[in-house]
């Protein structure tokens, strides 16, 4: 029998493991781990709280839910981010036989540390661009540029939606992989809402895939959720999740996963970003609604500093696009002024001509795992002409502009030196090679 949908209204009566915590007795005297000791939601596992690395009540019954909701065979929510998820995969997968994945150059640094980590070999491919946008290759553009690495690799990788909304051909690509007898993995960090939406959805196609629900839907950050499509493949991901979360994980980041992947979808707020998509030249979105990604060109750091002043906090700025994170908890109220803030700052920032790529030229990485030599830290100032000793970039999107082994251009420098976060830095300096 199918799931009744759920309103917002009556999300919470159906979620287990909230009920289980607004049912606890209100004179608990804490003496138990956490030691703040504030009586609450913030509690360990006890006699009535079920226990996550082994779930019998409230949390077996919450991950059934998921597991039906999003189709796998099994779901395991997550309290430590997309980030355990993608590990675990990855392990997953190694212990399935996989050796090489084939990869697209901007996934995610846990894929990266992923691979050094278990030994699995990423065969990367550039990020297609258009109009300095990153957008996807599609199943045979990617087949005829790069056969070698398609042929070489027993299992396929993709971040899907990724950062820009694009969403990767899967069902090309699950055709491929049962006629090819590879392992399709999905990072669906920024996909977990797409289970409304069977056709885009990672969990249709993929063998495992990572939901990132608290990106884009309304969960606590860091919950998330794991998934396989069989029960083999979930006795690998229980293994790998072993390896890889929390024994602690946090009751309240528990709950919201469940009421994070039970709220229902907001059709209204979809159609009208998709209107807004199709009325205005400037503002772009792959194949998903929640990344509402506007072109600012030079201007785009101006542009997310002046959203900022007018109270509308952006998700990143890459140096071009200025990325705005909705979800169906977006309220229609704070969507209308998004709009009216970019119909005003679209007129004030125009923008010649965004055809050209805006300088930045990411280079697959052939020495990503080579990390002999001795190494420095050294002002960004300096870097320019020197080899890169550990991955960095911007924060988000976290995926690697630089890579250990590759040659440091001026452009990537000016970019990290405007962003206000970035990662794989030190104290504002980068680490390189010595010689
Ligand atoms: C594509 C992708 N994968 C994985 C992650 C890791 O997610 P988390 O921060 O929840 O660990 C992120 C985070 O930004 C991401 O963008």
């Amino acid at each position: 029998m199918l799931r009744k949908i759920l309103t917002r209204e009556s999300v919470l009566q159906d979620c287990k493991i909230f009920r289980m915590l607004a049912a606890q007795n209100p004179l608990h005297g804490s003496f138990h781990t956490p030691g703040h000791k504030v009586s609450g939601w913030d509690i360990t596992e006890l006699s009535y709280s079920d226990n996550l690395s082994c779930p019998q009540g409230c949390i077996a019954e919450a991950e059934r839910d998921i597991t039906e909701i999003l189709g796998s065979a099994k779901s395991f929510i997550l309290t430590d981010g997309s980030t355990c998820g993608v590990l675990s995969i990855l392990h997953a997968a190694k212990a399935l036989g996989v050796r090489k994945i084939a990869l697209c150059e901007v996934a995610h640094k846990s894929v990266f540390n992923g691979c050094r980590l278990l030994g699995i070999t990423p065969l990367i491919y550039p990020q297609k661009k258009q109009g300095g946008i990153p957008c996807g290759y599609t199943f045979s553009e990617l087949q005829q540029k790069f056969p070698s690495i398609f042929a070489e690799a027993d299992g396929v990788f993709f971040t899907s939606p990724d950062y820009y909304g694009n969403v990767a051909d899967l069902a090309a690509w699950r055709a491929y992989c049962d006629e090819s007898g590879k392992l399709l993995l999905v990072d669906g960090a920024h996909g977990g809402h797409l289970h409304f939406d069977k056709e885009l959805y990672a969990g249709a196609y993929a063998d495992f895939w990572v939901d990132g629900v608290h990106k884009s839907l309304p969960a606590l950050t860091q919950g998330a959720v794991v998934s396989a499509k069989t029960e083999v493949f979930a006795e690998k991901l229980r293994l790998a999740l072993d390896v890889f979360r929390t024994t602690s994980p946090s009751y309240p980041i528990m709950a919201s996963v469940e009421y994070a992947v039970k709220f229902p979808r907001n059709k209204s707020l979809e159609e009208q970003a998709a209107a807004f998509e199709k009325s205005c030249k400037r503002v772009y979105f792959g194949g998903d609604w929640t990344k509402l990604c506007a072109v600012f060109g030079e201007y785009s750091f101006a542009a997310a500093r002046d959203a900022e002043s007018a109270g509308i906090y952006p998700e990143f700025c890459d140096g071009n696009v200025v990325m705005f994170y909705l979800s169906p908890a977006t309220t229609d109220a704070d969507f209308q002024n998004l709009i009216a803030f970019l119909q005003e700052a679209f007129a004030r920032y125009k923008i010649t001509s965004n055809e050209e790529e805006n300088g930045i030229h990411y280079v697959p990485a052939p020495h990503l795992f080579s990390e002999s030599g001795e190494t420095e830290w050294i002002e960004l100032s300096q870097a320019t002409g020197k080899i890169c000793a550990r991955m960095c970039g911007l924060f988000p999107p976290c995926t690697p502009l630089l890579y250990v082994g590759e040659r440091i251009e001026k452009e990537k420098i000016e970019l990290l030196n405007k962003a206000d976060n970035r990662f794989g830095l030190r104290d504002g300096k980068i680490e390189v090679y010595k010689k």
